[in-house]
């Protein structure tokens, strides 16, 4: 049926497709509702850049209050001109250069969550040339399984991400002895997409296990990462994830010492549901057995169901006809695993008419390409 009432059609109409439509009352919700339920004073939220880095989006969420949680020199800069002040800023990843350490060190930013013994000493070396101390956690491999797709799930031994717990005590005597490394704690992350949310108490009980082992360390933050998932196929019905129930796990598992702050890194659950891949038909082609509807975006604009097998609702928001029928939804791209869907039933779709590929603002605009040299998706808002 015709999604009149939600999307702009008319402006719609009028705009280059593809591109991403943005919600923001929709964000502005979902950051309320985060900051409620996480309104424990020593809980803070750092949103994952990676997911959405449109500016409009990241100036609403540093406007919210949030920190950034960062995985490369471009990300920092993004969030600097966002408006998310240098110490709210912890910056990630397994690579980081020389030149991105010695930038977040200029800046001033809070954390740098350090991935191996081997970035720790150039963090120490370079920190010692600028004559400062280096504010660093260590990311921690806790081994546990997310149960999510095998392409987003981190915490496992054999993924590059983190310290293996059997390097972690000489990586912490490490920090703790130097005298340009100020060691700020622990850093876990263990997957991303997490619906059931099992893994993160077992994620708690092993932080428990590892703050005992380092009792007599200090040990002012633990960061416990993101991946909170939201409901892909009814974003209408759950528009904004239960982040009630995913604080209060933290809050009611984690033994936290005297002070200890606790750090969140959301990227999807933030941004996914404000956000909608907007394409237009181009032909509707009849195959043997079957109808192809061929839109102008595909895995170029939206590389998610390409590279993880994942499904976006797809609606038709143009077709007012109140008969339906099944389609493979089709990119324009010369790939074969360019398909958004295959036997969606939609209403009779015809060329011209626009359909909405949903929760799509995690992960969608950012893994944007120019692929086949298509022209990068631009982005409409809500007023
Ligand atoms: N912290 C770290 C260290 C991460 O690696 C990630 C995501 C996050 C936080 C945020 O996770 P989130 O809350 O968004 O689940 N492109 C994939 C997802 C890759 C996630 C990478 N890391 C997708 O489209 O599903």
């Amino acid at each position: 049926m015709t999604n009149t009432t939600y999307f702009p059609i008319d402006k719609l109409k009028e705009s280059e497709t593809p591109l991403y439509y943005y919600d923001l009352h929709l964000l502005d919700e979902t950051l309320q509702a985060v900051k409620e339920a996480s309104s424990y004073p020593n809980f803070h939220v750092h949103y994952a850049v990676k997911a959405n880095s449109n500016p409009e989006i990241l100036q609403r969420i540093a406007a919210a209050g949030l920190g950034a949680d960062t995985v490369s020199l471009g990300e920092i800069k993004a969030a600097v001109t966002a408006g998310f002040p240098a110490p709210k800023i912890v910056f990630a990843g397994v690579g980081k250069t020389d030149e991105e350490i010695i930038t977040g060190l200029q800046y001033g930013i809070g954390c740098f969550n350090v991935e191996s013994k081997e970035e720790l000493g150039i963090i120490e070396e370079l920190a010692a040339s600028l004559g400062i101390k280096a504010p660093v956690a260590l990311r921690v491999n806790p081994e546990i399984d997310a149960h999510t797709h095998h392409y987003i799930t981190t915490g496992l031994a054999e993924n590059k991400f983190g310290i293996s717990m059997t390097m972690l005590e000489e990586t912490v005597d490490k920090c703790v002895k130097s005298e340009h490394l100020d060691f700020r704690g622990f850093h876990f992350h263990i997957g991303s997409q997490i619906t059931d949310l099992t893994p993160y108490k077992i994620l708690c009980e092993r932080i428990n296990v590892l703050q005992e082992q380092f009792k007599d360390i200090e040990i002012p933050l633990i960061n416990v990462g993101g991946g909170l998932g939201i409901d892909y196929d009814n974003p209408e019905k759950n528009p904004i994830p239960d982040f009630k129930t995913y604080f209060e796990i933290f809050h009611d598992h984690l033994k936290l010492r005297p002070g200890q702050q606790v750090h969140f890194e959301l990227g999807r659950a933030i941004v996914a549901q404000c956000g909608s891949l907007i394409t237009k038909v181009v032909y509707v082609k009849e195959g043997i057995g079957k109808k192809f509807v061929i839109v102008d975006g595909g895995m170029t604009a939206l590389i998610r169901p390409a590279l993880y097998q994942a499904h976006h609702k797809i609606e038709n928001i143009t077709s007012s006809s109140e008969i339906e029928e099944k389609y493979d939804v089709v990119g324009p791209i010369c790939e074969s695993s360019d398909v958004f869907g295959t036997d969606e039933v939609l209403p009779i779709t015809k060329r011209g008419d626009l359909l909405a590929l949903r929760s799509a603002g995690a992960y969608g605009e950012i893994m944007a390409s120019g692929y086949n040299c298509r022209p990068l998706p631009g982005s409409v808002f809500s007023r």
